[in-house]
């Protein structure tokens, strides 16, 4: 049943107040929703050890069953609780990045309700960086399960707003602690098939996970229009602006190049269409649309930089969210290339744009 009025606490990022917290650990241990702020997105979190808690999430979110969650930890040596027949590997990257945004899919122990699951007989597991978030767990002293504590297929909060605007009255508590760093959700790597495999690529890039797994795989998931037909854990609607989002991929210049054409070509009588790039690209953008007229009808909606594609991940959703405010019912979005945190908000956009998807080759490249 919904929470009728949500307890906002707004709380320091590094030294919460510890009354803030035990409220908010007693309302995780009487089966209630509370969201936290972890170094990636907002969570909503609930007792994992309660399927009455974890039926609250679901209910929460409107989010289908068949999409199993993340069970957060305070230490390494909890894993214990929730997995069996743990690989050696996961103690050596525990301690390269734990606490830090890396999931790992670990077999599951029978206590973990399949309701977290969604069946599987794997469970999803994370020691998260960020204070308040360790503070909770330790005061809860249970495992909590958290999905980004946004509505399905809406873009994860990175501050405290997005949860609100997304969940206001539905949940119990939040823990206000302004806005989260890594602005992406976690790497989940699966280390129960070998070699291991990235499911979602995340705050923790690949280049780092391989030098710890040098055969470490990366699944690139289809685009897949039909939800329903895919594995729990696989779906790809996810991260979606109420826009329509088409990604364009390319080389800078073409890229470039395939935007303008497709602003200049609209209807002075059209909505407002939006772009969303990085800083390069919207002063380049900006500087090409500058008519005696001023600016045609676009929103352009910067986020990081190509030189700094940690920034574009941290920008991301709050990018998202902001142009669905601005009205604009089209999207048109450039990436940052690869390396790093690039390819999490690659695979972000990927999802977001449902398919649709430019390629305009990769001639001009940087
Ligand atoms: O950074 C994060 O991971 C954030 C913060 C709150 O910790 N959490 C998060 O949770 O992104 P959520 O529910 O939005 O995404 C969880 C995803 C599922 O959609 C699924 O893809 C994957 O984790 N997952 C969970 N359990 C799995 C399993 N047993 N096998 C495969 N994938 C699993
Ligand atoms: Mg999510």
């Amino acid at each position: 049943m919904p929470a009728r009025r949500t307890q906002v606490l707004t709380v320091d990022r590094h030294r919460p107040d510890p009354e803030a917290i035990r409220l908010a650990a007693d309302t995780i241990r009487s089966g209630r929703l509370v969201a936290f702020p972890t170094e990636t997105v907002y969570g909503l979190g609930a007792n994992a050890l309660d399927p009455d808690a974890i039926h609250r999430i679901f209910a929460a979110k409107e989010r289908p069953a068949a999409d199993p969650l993340i069970v957060h930890l305070d230490t390494f040596e909890s894993v214990a609780v929730v997995a069996v027949d743990v690989p050696p590997v996961v103690a050596a990257l525990a301690r390269r990045f734990w606490p830090g945004p890396l999931t790992l899919i670990l077999p599951r122990h029978a206590r973990v309700p399949l309701s977290v699951t969604a069946g599987l007989e794997t469970v999803a597991v994370r020691v998260p960086a960020h204070p308040v978030a360790l503070a909770l767990l330790a005061a809860a002293a249970l495992p909590v399960a958290a999905p980004s504590a946004n509505l399905f297929s809406r873009p994860s909060p990175t501050c405290a707003a997005h949860v609100l605007a997304d969940l206001d009255g539905r949940i119990d508590v939040l823990l206000d602690a302004g806005a989260t760093d890594v602005g992406v959700e976690s790497t989940i790597v699966d280390v129960t098939v070998q070699p291991p495999v990235v499911r979602r690529p995340g705050g923790v890039p690949l280049e780092a996970l391989r030098e710890l797994l040098p055969d470490l795989g990366l699944v690139v998931r289809a685009a897949a229009a039909d939800v329903a037909q895919v594995a729990p854990g696989q779906m790809l609607r996810h991260y979606a602006p109420r826009a329509r989002l088409t990604l364009v991929l390319g080389g800078e210049e073409r890229v470039r190049q395939y935007v303008l054409s497709a602003i200049q070509a609209r209807d002075a009588r059209q909505r407002p269409i939006g772009v969303l790039a990085p800083a390069e690209d919207v002063s380049t953008l900006s500087q090409a649309l500058r008519t005696p007229n001023g600016e045609r009808d676009v929103a352009l909606q910067p986020y990081g930089s190509r030189g700094d594609p940690s920034r574009c991940a941290r920008e991301l959703f709050a990018s998202l969210r902001a142009l669905d405010a601005r009205g604009v019912d089209e999207i048109l979005a450039i990436a940052p290339d690869a390396p790093g945190l690039g390819l999490a908000v690659r695979d972000r956009l990927m999802r977001a744009a449902e398919g649709r998807i430019v390629d305009t080759g990769c001639t001009g490249s940087a």
